[in-house]
């Protein structure tokens, strides 16, 4: 079996990713040192899959500690790299932090992977790279804008890294632009687990609901858009876990050396904020307790993909729509309610 090294594989997307690259017929480890994480989601992985996952408990910014995973795996082919702060709000506060996190350990890896002969890397971006797009749908031809935080502004820097990396040393690599990942795996023993108050709307709505939070605010109604509430594209983790594991195996098929491409993960489809609220409040029966206020800084008014290229290129066939996003982020809440997380 071919092995890849997830990092950030205890994580919302990294999780999901590990078990769906496993069930694909791929052997995993992970590295994820739990700063952003929950040793929770490994039991969660190791329940779905029947069997342990590897993890690394290591910062990644340690180059020594990095390379001694590679050491232990010699015959690990590729790297799937999630690990990276992601907070816009926290990147505008600490701006070093998230350089020195996000760049720091994404050069240490492609260190690892050019004196491993390690050729297949898939970088994990975001659609904050576009930054205020003027034209909808975003494809992957849609020029970068400036970065609207530290957190956008080192997935731009980290794409142009791995890029020229790839090139200059004859790597095989994919850039993933995520636009909103939501929802949890069907079984609910994996899902997201915010640290500390969500920023995410999906979180906000169950938590909400659950009554651990008690109103969520809708940030700005006056926004240019269909009902004054932003746009965005949701799009089921799962269906991103998926792409991850197609990117992998369209790497592997006989690509040349130093070949790099950017690929769109969303549903193509965009929500207003109001729409999603309204859409849970119809699918679970709960009336959801909000208020509308004022705009939150840096978000954009709207947002969401072209994802034709993903699905010709990858063959990548979603299979998840909003309302069965809403069923699995609320079953995931009742969960953790239920085994009190
Ligand atoms: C969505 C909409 C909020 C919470 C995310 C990730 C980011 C990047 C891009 C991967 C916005 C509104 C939210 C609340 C609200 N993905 N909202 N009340 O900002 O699009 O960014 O996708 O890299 O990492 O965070 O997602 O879920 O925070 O907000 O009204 O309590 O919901 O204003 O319009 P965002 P989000």
């Amino acid at each position: 079996m071919n092995k890849i090294l997830v990092t950030g594989g205890c994580g919302y997307i990294g999780s999901h990713t590990v078990v769906d690259l496993a069930e694909n017929g791929f052997e995993v480890i992970s590295a994820d040192n739990f700063s952003r994480s929950n040793p929770l989601i490994l039991q969660g992985i190791e329940k779905i899959l029947s069997h342990k996952i590897i993890n690394y408990d290591v910062d990644l910014c340690d180059p020594k500690k990095t390379e001694n995973i590679f050491i232990d795996h010699p015959d690990i082919k590729g790297i799937i790299h999630f690990a990276a702060y992601k907070f816009v709000d926290e990147s505008v506060r600490e701006p070093l932090l998230y350089y020195q996190n996000n760049i720091g350990s994404l050069t240490n890896l492609l260190f690892c992977a050019e004196k491993f002969n390690i050729p297949y890397f898939v970088f994990s971006s975001s659609c904050t790279v576009y930054g205020n797009p003027l034209n909808m749908p975003v494809t992957e031809e849609t020029p970068l804008m400036q970065a609207s935080s530290p957190y956008g502004a080192t997935k731009q820097m980290g794409e142009q890294i791995v890029t020229d990396v790839t090139k200059s040393k004859g790597l095989k690599s994919a850039l993933l632009r995520y636009f909103n990942p939501v929802g949890a795996h069907p079984s609910v023993l994996i899902g997201e687990l915010p640290i500390g108050k969500p920023s995410n709307l999906f979180p906000a709505i169950t938590q909400t609901a659950i009554g651990k939070i008690k109103s969520m605010q809708v940030y700005g109604t006056d926004y240019p858009t269909r009902d004054g509430s932003c746009i965005r594209d949701y799009i089921h983790v799962c269906d991103i876990a998926h792409a991850h594991t197609l990117a992998m195996q369209y790497l592997m098929e006989d690509k040349p050396a130093g070949f790099c491409d950017v690929l769109n993960l969303g549903s193509g489809n965009g929500s207003t904020v109001l729409e999603v609220i309204k859409s849970f409040e119809e699918i679970t029966g709960n009336q959801l307790n909000y208020h509308l206020g004022p705009r939150r800084p840096g978000d954009v008014p709207a947002i969401f993909s072209d994802n034709k290229k993903a699905k010709d290129k990858l063959k990548w066939e979603l299979r998840f729509d909003l309302r069965s996003m809403m069923e699995t982020a609320w079953n995931w809440e009742l969960n953790c309610k239920k085994e009190n997380y």
